[in-house]
């Protein structure tokens, strides 16, 4: 359970944005996103392909590819304001914040053993000597449930499964107990029943580690039940934020509507979901107009939408929305506080 209390967000971000290319001529593809994870919190960080869920992650973890740059904003770890793009943050790198990525195969080394890699990774921030980073290796091994550990440590990534390599990327991410575990679509190269597993893996592991978790997926159908609060992105901006079991059984904005409706039931056989009508656009297109960046598509758009940017807005207890109409949609609670 989330200290709220006691304890300092173990992640906050606010008005974060990044931009690429040459200075001057910056397309912006994270424009003004805030949030804030608890110590031990959960948050899914959810929108459409190219919303800006990876850059934003990527900004947070000093990952940035090299054209992309933090304009402005202000990240803090624990309470503490962090530079991602100084070299101090090499430092903070597993032991503050790790990055779990989709595609463990291209993580890994594949010319390294699972265990060398293990051990470069416990050693790196801890003065700890070869035969007790082993030792350590051997448990988050066994931690991440993968069987004969101890021989394990001397195979090579491609003699794992894709699930499996997951799993050492997990260990890895976790070796040196970070306070934030930032996964960026860590099952969507896996098969179903290996993305529950996997799923269920690093909310036990972030539970039993006390680190809070930033989950970034596209598919909002995963949430539920894992996380305690969703930020919904569209075009490099929060569309919508507030707890999961608000927003996914009452959205408040037209795109999270969309969202949802297109989650398809597990209990009903339904021919046909509703899909969100019209391609998503690419937030680097969408810095630069005053209009929501979800007005081509919405089904509830009016004038007002296509020359306004709406600001993001209290709309229910501990539900913000950027929506001119969001007060208008047919799930919208009334704010009682
Ligand atoms: N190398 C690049 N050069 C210019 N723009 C880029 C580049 N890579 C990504 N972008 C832009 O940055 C925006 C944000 O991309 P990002 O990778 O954060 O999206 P995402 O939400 O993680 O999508 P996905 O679900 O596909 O991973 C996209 O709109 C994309 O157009
Ligand atoms: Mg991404």
């Amino acid at each position: 359970m989330a200290d709220v209390e006691t304890n300092p967000p173990a992640l906050a971000v606010h008005d974060l944005r990044v931009g690429v290319g040459p200075s001057g001529r910056q397309s912006v593809v994270v424009d003004g996103v805030s949030f804030t994870v608890p110590a031990g919190g959960r948050l899914a960080l959810v929108g459409e392909s190219g919303s800006g869920k990876s850059m934003t992650a990527m900004a947070i973890a000093g990952l940035l590819p090299g054209r992309f740059r933090i304009l402005s904003g202000d990240i803090k770890l624990a309470g503490e304001t962090i530079d991602p793009m100084a070299r101090s943050m090499t430092r903070r790198r597993g032991r503050d914040v790790s990055v779990v990525f989709q595609d463990p195969m291209s993580a890994l080394n594949p010319v390294m053993t699972i265990g060398a890699q293990l051990i470069e990774a416990i050693r790196v921030d801890t003065a700890v000597s070869r035969k007790a980073a082993r030792k350590r290796a051997i448990e988050l091994l066994e931690e991440v449930q993968i069987a004969r550990a101890a021989e394990r440590l001397n195979a090579y990534p491609h003699e794992f499964s894709g699930g499996m390599r997951q799993r050492v990327m997990i260990a890895i991410a976790l070796a040196n107990r970070p306070r934030v575990l930032i996964a960026d679509e860590p099952t969507t190269a896996l098969d179903v029943t290996t993305q529950v597993q996997i799923l269920r893996l690093i909310d036990d592991l972030c539970r039993l580690e006390g680190a809070a978790l930033l989950l970034i997926t596209h598919d909002i159908g995963l949430v539920e039940g894992l996380c305690d609060d969703i930020c919904v992105l569209y075009g490099g901006r929060v569309m919508e934020r507030g707890p999961v079991a608000s927003v996914i059984s009452q959205p408040g904005h037209p795109y999270s509507n969309g969202l949802i409706s297109a989650i398809p039931p597990l209990d009903e056989d339904v021919p046909w979901l509703e899909p969100i009508a019209g391609e998503p656009a690419a937030a680097a297109h969408l810095g630069k107009g005053p209009a929501c960046p979800f007005a081509p598509r919405c089904p509830m758009v009016k004038q007002v939408c296509h020359t306004d940017r709406p600001d993001l807005q209290p709309i229910g207890p501990y539900v913000d929305a950027a929506c001119h109409f969001a007060s208008a949609q047919p799930g919208h609670r009334v704010n009682t506080s």
